[in-house]
């Protein structure tokens, strides 16, 4: 298995994480190839998560933009985003591994209730690192997880958000390789993560390929969604990659939008660099320390990216565009009140660049987002910038 795309990727970790990863890409390899396995995924994504997930039209929004605008529905998966995709797969692998413990890290807290469910559901333990500023802004879901029987560690070190929980949960797997699977939440990191998370991921841009073709006959003209650590964007993407036809943009976090301001865009604004076992593109400062992230949406707010994505970027296959944090929770309003649905603060920004560059898009033109989750657990920060009129 290639741990490079392009020249990013690898597998930058002390030594003491090369034994559990080898065995996971040991594990990776054979139990993907084994129908049994592959049987009981395919078992669980249809019947426990709600796969597949509808290609949903926007009457009002499409007629209002000039476009064509369908959403792929993973905010109706169980527990509520793209996560549970990837949750099932490593957690249905670390049972047939013999580990009987995940940890993993959250940002929004939607990784960390997606590993809390697995968990519960294959009878795992999990404890799950989330920094103290993220526990706060994302409360609901640490009481989902906690309901659900996962332990919740605040982390308070650094910025206090997810990379700091990234770096806890580095810590952890260190110390308990033998039992503990590190369940990791988006397509990045060392060396086989960004493949196995792809690879768990890559079903919403088959269904969405499937789906277009029995909707109008053939592919979208272009498929668009927000980019964190980048799994819900390379799952929607990979299918797409070799067909020219079809446009595919990925939208980053801005921030506040001010000059100068700290953002979540490390495609758009960093350089490369080494963070969390991986080379890709990242924020920075002139000699090489990681700058503080900053976005609304607790799940974009990170200074780093998946591997693949650096390497989209530089084959120029993929563009990445950027959408602030106003024109996301303004984008959040529109498509909760023209079309009755409430998207996660994450993916309203590929929706907040769709709804900014319709125009240029040609009349008519089919236009996927990935709306990679619900808002449910984003409504204390609406209420807050909106008011209660929005409520
Ligand atoms: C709903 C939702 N969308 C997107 C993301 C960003 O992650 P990724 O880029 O890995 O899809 C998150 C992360 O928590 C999320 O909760």
């Amino acid at each position: 298995m290639d741990a490079y795309f392009g020249g990013f990727g690898g597998r930058y970790v002390p030594e003491l994480l090369v034994p559990p990863l080898d065995e996971l890409e040991e594990a990776m390899g054979r139990l993907f190839a084994d129908p049994t396995f592959t049987g009981e995924l395919r078992g669980l994504l249809e019947s426990y998560a709600g796969r597949p997930t509808p290609l949903t039209f926007c009457p009002t929004l499409s007629e209002r933009l000039g476009i064509e605008l369908w959403l792929k529905r993973e905010d109706l998966l169980h527990s509520g985003s793209h996560k549970i995709n990837n949750t099932l797969g490593q957690a249905l692998l670390a049972r047939r591994m013999g580990k009987t413990r995940l940890v993993a890290e959250t940002g929004a807290g939607q990784h960390g209730v997606a590993t809390a469910v697995a968990a519960a559901r294959l009878g795992l333990d999990a404890v799950i690192c989330m920094g103290a500023v993220d526990v706060e802004r994302q409360a609901v879901n640490v009481s989902r997880m906690r309901l659900l029987g996962a332990e919740v560690r605040s982390v308070t070190d650094g910025t206090r958000t997810l990379k700091d929980a990234i770096n806890e949960a580095l810590r952890d797997w260190i110390a308990t390789q033998r039992t503990t699977h590190y369940c990791f939440g988006t397509a990045a990191g060392p060396h086989p993560f960004p493949t196995l998370v792809r690879n768990l991921q890559s079903v919403i841009g088959k269904e969405i390929k499937e789906q277009a073709l029995e909707a109008w006959g053939g592919p979208p003209r272009l498929v668009c969604a927000c980019v964190g650590g980048g799994s819900n964007s390379i799952g929607a993407f990979h299918e797409f990659v070799g067909d020219p036809e079809v446009r595919l943009v990925g939208v980053e976090a801005a921030g506040t939008g001010e000059p100068g301001c700290y953002n979540s865009a490390p495609l758009n604004l960093g350089r490369p660099g080494i963070l969390h076992g991986q080379l890709s593109m990242l924020l920075q400062t002139d000699d090489g320390q990681v700058l503080p992230s900053h976005s609304v949406s607790a799940g974009l707010d990170y200074p780093g990216v998946g591997p693949e994505h650096a390497w989209l970027k530089s084959t120029g296959r993929v563009e990445y565009a950027m959408a602030n944090d106003g024109e996301a929770l303004e984008a959040f309003r529109t498509l909760t009140r023209l079309e009755g649905i409430i998207p996660a603060l994450e993916s309203s920004h590929a929706l907040a660049w769709v709804i900014g560059n319709a125009g240029t898009l040609g009349p008519g033109a089919k236009v996927v987002v990935n709306l990679s989750g619900r808002g449910d657990k984003d409504l204390g920060i609406a209420e807050e910038r909106f008011g209660e009129g929005f409520m």
